[in-house]
């Protein structure tokens, strides 16, 4: 059962930040230039993503450090820059000072990022980590999974913005675990009114698709939907600009379905 009320309206445009990573992936698989992160970056752009997203992993699997050089020297959308908690990655946000920087949890041995970042329990250090990036414009948000103990902390240590992982729920859908899927649904609707009642702007990712994406894109407090592999994936079959207006579409459609015309 909810504490927090959800709005009846949503706060504003809900914007997809396209996420490139896995076009790197696939550049890499055999060295070279092709296909290009920042050609897709365009592409994305072009078919209305309002922001493009991409992690440098500390192993450097997907997106490289050029990529973020060239990212930031040609984009016309804002960059939010995905990264670990590390004094690297914090001095290479400090340099290229983006947009936006998201905070995620990152193990080398994981496949993808497995789950939220345990801000509770590092709150002292995760406070002194993001302060110099805020003091230098960055928006900074920070992963985490649709845990209240979570939220508070992010909240205590001044992040602006929380992203709630959507990876369970999107898991449990295409698991065909009916009742673990909507208990998800329900933990992130619940987590996004919670957030947005402590000020926090609340955003949500991982795992989405055309089928996942609908109820997410409902919740009013939700701003911005970060997605990727999906995306990349269904450009093999239908090129990227298709696949990314059709999620744009979907994501607009699922909001006027829920808040009316005028509405997106
Ligand atoms: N948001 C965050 C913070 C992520 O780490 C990722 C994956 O890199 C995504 C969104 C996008 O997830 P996916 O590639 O599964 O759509």
């Amino acid at each position: 059962m909810s504490e927090t009320t959800s709005l009846n309206q949503p706060l504003g445009k809900l914007r997809l930040g396209v996420n490139i990573d896995h076009v790197a992936t696939i550049r890499n698989a055999r060295g070279g230039a092709h296909p290009d992160p920042i050609h897709a970056a365009r592409v994305a752009e072009a078919a209305g993503a309002d922001g493009i997203t991409a992690h440098l992993r500390e192993d450097r699997r997907h997106i490289t450090d050029p990529d973020i050089d060239a990212l930031m020297a040609s984009l016309t959308v804002p960059l939010n820059f995905e990264m670990a908690a590390t004094d690297e990655m914090q001095a290479i946000a400090l340099r290229h000072k983006p947009h936006a920087v998201c905070i995620v949890p990152e193990k080398r041995e994981e496949r993808t990022t497995e789950g939220g970042l345990e801000v509770a329990r590092e709150e002292n250090k995760l406070a002194h980590f993001i302060a110099p990036l805020a003091d230098a414009g960055c928006r900074v948000s920070i992963f985490i999974a649709a845990d209240r103990r979570q939220i508070e902390a992010a909240h205590r240590i001044g992040a602006p913005v929380i992203e709630l992982h959507t990876g369970a729920y999107c898991d449990a859908h295409h698991e065909g675990r009916i009742e673990d899927r909507d208990t998800e649904l329900e933990k992130l609707r619940d987590m996004s009114a919670f957030g947005h009642s402590l000020g926090l702007e609340v955003h949500a990712g991982h795992g989405l698709t055309f089928d996942t994406v609908t109820p997410v894109a409902q919740f009013p407090e939700v701003m911005e939907l970060n997605i990727g592999h999906f995306l990349v994936g269904e450009a093999i079959f239908s090129g990227l600009d298709s696949a990314i207006r059709r999620m744009r579409e979907t994501m607009d459609r699922a909001r006027r379905d829920a808040f009316g015309e005028g509405v997106a």
